[in-house]
């Protein structure tokens, strides 16, 4: 059977910024920024989506349309290697680890999205009694376990429906239902007192902060542009592998940063005012997993009509995680398919039972060698596969595919393309991979006890050792 494509050009860039936008955006966005300066942090971070998301996107993109393959045959195709078709399997693993951890977060999603639209008909959310004890109740353990398997379900169901009919359908429709609610939801915020100083808080300024704490900032900046923008997992590599036409990629990818930026200022935009109107302050309201249930579920509870408006915030919610767990889901089950040769239905029903298990011990959450397994996996695991992963693609791109990746680029991309392809092209094959394993060691603390410059030497090293084994590794094929 011939592979599927994508109908539309606008089917794409809707489905991989479906992708990107989820609840990196709206979840983790507005806590990290407002933690790490305001909007000083909004600006490195900017800048690192902008130096390395784009870039990093274009990578991506440029292996899955040259390719026309899944990230494992993709890197096998394009290096006529197998131990790079190896390689490819890091990122199913990637993918799998992704799905566990947050559709155990969608689960939770869907049951504060039940809830709330209980409220709708008379019933008072459970959660508003008591939203940090409710949230301690449900987070894991067989409550959770349901949810996820739930979610889970959902995610499935739109993968079934293939590219097209599944996938592209479906973020055509959830895609602008976000931006839409999203927006009006913002309005409304603003519309409330104490509005002006949660803009004064999110918006802040605070150059000392990054100053003072600039390998602190860089490692949470840089983990945050990645994640958000599904890059280093091999999501952008499968979706782009679906583009059946030339189009210009740069264009394309700088209009996925941009929504999903704007996604992700929104959803501060609504969150603070809504916390600052109820006196809550958002400081105190510890983050991590638990903060927009049990802060903002707080402030749902003493809104009046915040039944309705939790349902709406929470089913926004639902759907942008959605748009992008298919998106995580995507990734095995491409790989099944072709290398395989299993039909769709069938790869996609052997990896949601294969996810039933891992992301069940993730909705469990046993502690396990003094840590949670959800914490490892949504935490430094997925951190570290992440940027991992994309320094990989960068420098295959860089240094395997070569004169190639440049004419992939150029083609459909008019003279942007062609004017950018050069600087672009050093830029990922030898400046940004030294930056992420800089992040990645700064992620695990060894600059913290190196110092700066020696970490950046560390970097340079183990980017020229990569570089080298892949010249002997070409040299070998
Ligand atoms: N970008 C998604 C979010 O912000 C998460 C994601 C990461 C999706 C990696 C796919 C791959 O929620």
């Amino acid at each position: 059977m011939a592979r599927e494509t994508w109908a539309t050009r606008v089917g794409f860039i809707l489905a991989a910024a479906g992708s990107a936008v989820g609840l990196g955006n709206i979840w983790r966005f507005p806590w990290v920024t407002a933690e790490n300066g305001g909007s000083a942090f909004l600006a490195v971070y900017l800048g690192i989506v902008l130096l390395v998301g784009v870039p990093g996107l274009l990578a991506e993109f440029v292996i899955g349309r040259r390719s026309n393959q899944s990230p494992v045959g993709a890197l096998r195709a394009l290096s006529g290697s197998r131990i790079w078709g190896l390689w490819g399997v890091f990122y199913v693993g990637t993918a799998v680890a992704l799905i566990s951890f947050y559709s155990v977060v969608g689960g939770w999603i869907l049951r504060y999205f039940g809830e709330s639209a209980l409220g709708l008909v008379g019933a008072r959310p459970a959660y508003f009694a008591a939203p940090g004890r409710y949230f301690g109740g449900v987070a894991a353990g067989l409550d959770a376990l349901g949810f996820h398997l739930l979610f889970l379900a959902l995610t499935a169901l739109v993968v079934f429906g293939g590219v097209r009919r599944g996938i592209e359908l479906g973020t055509k429709v959830m895609m602008p239902a976000v931006l839409v609610l999203l927006i009006g939801l913002a309005v409304w915020a603003g519309a409330r007192s104490g509005a002006a100083e949660a803009y004064a808080f999110y918006l802040s300024f605070d150059i000392d902060t990054i100053r003072a704490n600039v390998f602190d900032v860089l490692g949470p900046a840089a983990g945050q542009a990645l994640f958000t923008l599904s890059l280093g997992a091999g999501t952008m590599i499968t979706y782009a592998s679906y583009i059946d036409e030339d189009r210009s990629l740069p264009f394309d990818a700088t209009v996925i940063a941009i929504l999903n930026t704007l996604v992700g200022v929104l959803a501060g935009l609504v969150v603070f005012p809504l916390l600052f109107s109820l006196g809550v302050d958002p400081t105190q309201t510890a983050p991590g997993p638990g903060a927009l249930f049990v802060g903002l579920a707080g402030a749902f509870a003493q809104l009046p009509g915040g039944a309705l408006i939790a349902t709406t915030f929470f089913g926004v919610v639902v759907l942008a995680a959605l748009s992008s767990s298919i998106s995580m889901l995507e990734i095995p089950v491409s790989f099944l398919v072709d290398e395989y040769s299993l039909a769709r239905r069938r790869a996609v029903a052997l990896v949601t039972l294969g996810v039933v298990v891992t992301g069940g011990l993730c909705a469990i959450n046993p502690t396990l060698w003094g840590t949670t397994v959800f914490g490892f996996v949504a935490g430094s695991l997925v951190d570290a596969l992440l940027t991992a992963g994309l320094a990989a693609v960068l420098l295959f791109v860089g240094w395997v595919m070569g004169t190639d990746a440049l004419a992939e680029l150029r083609a459909g991309g008019g003279d942007l393309s062609a004017a950018i392809a050069t600087p672009w092209l050093l830029g990922i094959g030898v400046v940004l991979p030294v930056f992420l394993v800089f992040t990645l060691l700064t992620t695990f603390g060894v600059s913290a006890s190196l110092g700066f410059w020696p970490t950046v030497l560390v970097a340079v090293l183990v980017g020229t050792a990569a570089v080298a084994g892949l010249r002997t590794e070409r040299a070998l094929v």
